[in-house]
Formats: structure tokens, C-alpha cells, sequence
């Protein structure tokens, strides 16, 4: 029988002076949202007019049919497993049925405890984890500084699938950032340059000029340097979730989690 009171993803790997300090940020973070609940709350509500006839997503209801997962089927490693759905994904695309199978929904939380989410684009995966570039001064990075832990999420919808990861984020070296650099196109790499990403902007002109200038100073052909500001994030895996969407509702979730010895033990979840 499982014991239904322990929360679903308690792992015994936790020690108990990281499960103490869990629990205090925990604490804090509770009462940080309360503070913004409250804070809401106060402010008045103006309605919000739903047009007739407008699209309800009570209502919408996709069918899964897809087979399912099985533990026997899986990889030793996580990665490796990513590895062939990540392959099935690109197949997948190449066929139009998916866009951006490399798209993913990285999500942080500040020194506050309020979560953020974004989409970002996956650049490399390996044994080490799951890479993707971005600004150092942006929000992402800005939360990843003060907290490193961090999620993904990969929502290959039209499968039936996502993979779900947890994990540590920690800067690429600066030659990997160069070498990965040197690959994007002239435009991108002036891109990088031009944008003060997450900060406020005055117009879209602003931005439109310091792309201007940046490539009437490198013109095509011209080497861009890498900017100082600018670079990968390595996440190495602690969880990784694969969800295949089944009919019924009855989806199979089948969850790697690192043990403490650097194996990894696979659990099924309850959908
Ligand atoms: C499909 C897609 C791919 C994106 N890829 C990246 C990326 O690889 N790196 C990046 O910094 N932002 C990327 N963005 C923009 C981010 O979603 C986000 O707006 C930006 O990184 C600033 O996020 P932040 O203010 O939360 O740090 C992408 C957006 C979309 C919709």
C-alpha cells in the first residue's frame, strides 16, 4: 500500500539538515506569497469581457491514444532515454508535425521565492545534462545566481509527451561559450550585442539603432567577440520525468531520480 502522507516527491536521499533548510525556505517563501496574495486582493478587479462564442478550454478535450512507456523499455540513463525521444521528437518535426522539438520551458525562482518561466532553445545535451544560451544579466540569470536550482520542461504535445527535469544550473566554460558563438549567424551574434536582455527599453527604435550600430561597426564577414555577458547554462539532471499521454487519462509517468551513490533509480507515478 503507499503511504499517501509523504509528499510524492520526498526522496530518501534528502539529508536531514537539507531537509531543515527546505523547510525553512519553504516558511519564507509561504509568507512572501501571502504577502503578494494579499497585496492583489487589495487591488480592485476590473471584469473581463469574454466575447461570445469564444473558444473554452473546459472544453477541449484531445484524445490520447498513444503507446505507452514501460519500464522495461527505458534507457539505463536518463539521458540516454532523452536521447531517443529527443531523436523521435526531430523525426517527428522533420515530418511537420512538431515545431522546435529543442524548445523548452526553463523555469527559476528569485532570492524571493517567486517563480518565472520562459522558453528557451536547447543547444547540447551529453552526459553531463542539458544546455541552452543566454544573457548573464537577464532575469533567468539573475535568478539562477542567487538559486541554481532550476526546471525543464520540453512539451512535445502533438506525442503526447513532455519531459520534465530538475536540476542544478551552472555556467558553461568560456571556450564552450565561444566555440558555440563562433557557429551562430553574423546577426545573431550582433543580436547578443544589441540587447540589454529582460531590461526596460525606451522604444523599439533604441533597439532597432544599437543593431545598426553594432553592424555598421562588424559588417558581415567581420569577426564578432564574444560578449562578456553573454553565455550557456549547463543543467545537470537530479530528476528526469517522462510522460507519455495514454488513453483514459491512465498516462504512464515513469522518473528517474539521482541516488546519492551517482546511480539512478526509476519510480512510476500515478498520473
Ligand atoms: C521559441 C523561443 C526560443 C527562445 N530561445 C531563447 C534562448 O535560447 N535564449 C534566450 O535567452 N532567450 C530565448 N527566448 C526568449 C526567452 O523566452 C525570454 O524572453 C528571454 O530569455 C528573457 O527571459 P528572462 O527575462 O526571463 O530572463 C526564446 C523564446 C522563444 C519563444
Amino acid at each position: 500500500m503507499t503511504d499517501r502522507s509523504q509528499p510524492a516527491d520526498a526522496t530518501p536521499d534528502a539529508t536531514p539538515d537539507a531537509a531543515r533548510q527546505d523547510r525553512a525556505a519553504d516558511s519564507t517563501a509561504a509568507a512572501a506569497a501571502a504577502a503578494d496574495a494579499a497585496a492583489i486582493d487589495a487591488a480592485a478587479h476590473p471584469a473581463v469581457a469574454v466575447p461570445p462564442g469564444a473558444a473554452d478550454p473546459a472544453e477541449m478535450r484531445a484524445h490520447y491514444r498513444a503507446e505507452g512507456l514501460a519500464e522495461a523499455d527505458l534507457a539505463p540513463g536518463p539521458m540516454e532515454q532523452f536521447g531517443r525521444w529527443f531523436e523521435e521528437a526531430a523525426h517527428v518535426a522533420e515530418q511537420g508535425g512538431l515545431y522546435e522539438p529543442n524548445a523548452m520551458v526553463v523555469s527559476t525562482v528569485d532570492a524571493e521565492g517567486r517563480p518565472s518561466s520562459r522558453t528557451v532553445l536547447l543547444k547540447q545535451y551529453d552526459e553531463r545534462g542539458f544546455v541552452f544560451y543566454t544573457n548573464y544579466t537577464s532575469r533567468k540569470a539573475h535568478d539562477l545566481a542567487a538559486n541554481p536550482r532550476i526546471g525543464l520542461l520540453f512539451p512535445w504535445h502533438p506525442m503526447a509527451r513532455q519531459v520534465v527535469v530538475t536540476g542544478t544550473a551552472t555556467r558553461t566554460g568560456r571556450d564552450e561559450t565561444a566555440a558555440y558563438f563562433r557557429t551562430r549567424p553574423h546577426g545573431s551574434q550582433l543580436g547578443a550585442w544589441a540587447s540589454e536582455q529582460s531590461s526596460v527599453v525606451a522604444s523599439r527604435a533604441e533597439l532597432d539603432r544599437a543593431y545598426e550600430d553594432l553592424a555598421t561597426r562588424y559588417p558581415e564577414g567581420e569577426a564578432v567577440p564574444v560578449p562578456p555577458h553573454w553565455g550557456g547554462f549547463r543543467i545537470a539532471p537530479r530528476t528526469v520525468e517522462f510522460w507519455q499521454g495514454r488513453e483514459n487519462r491512465l498516462h504512464d509517468r515513469l522518473r528517474y531520480t539521482r541516488t546519492p551513490a551517482g546511480a539512478w533509480r526509476v519510480e512510476r507515478f500515478y498520473p
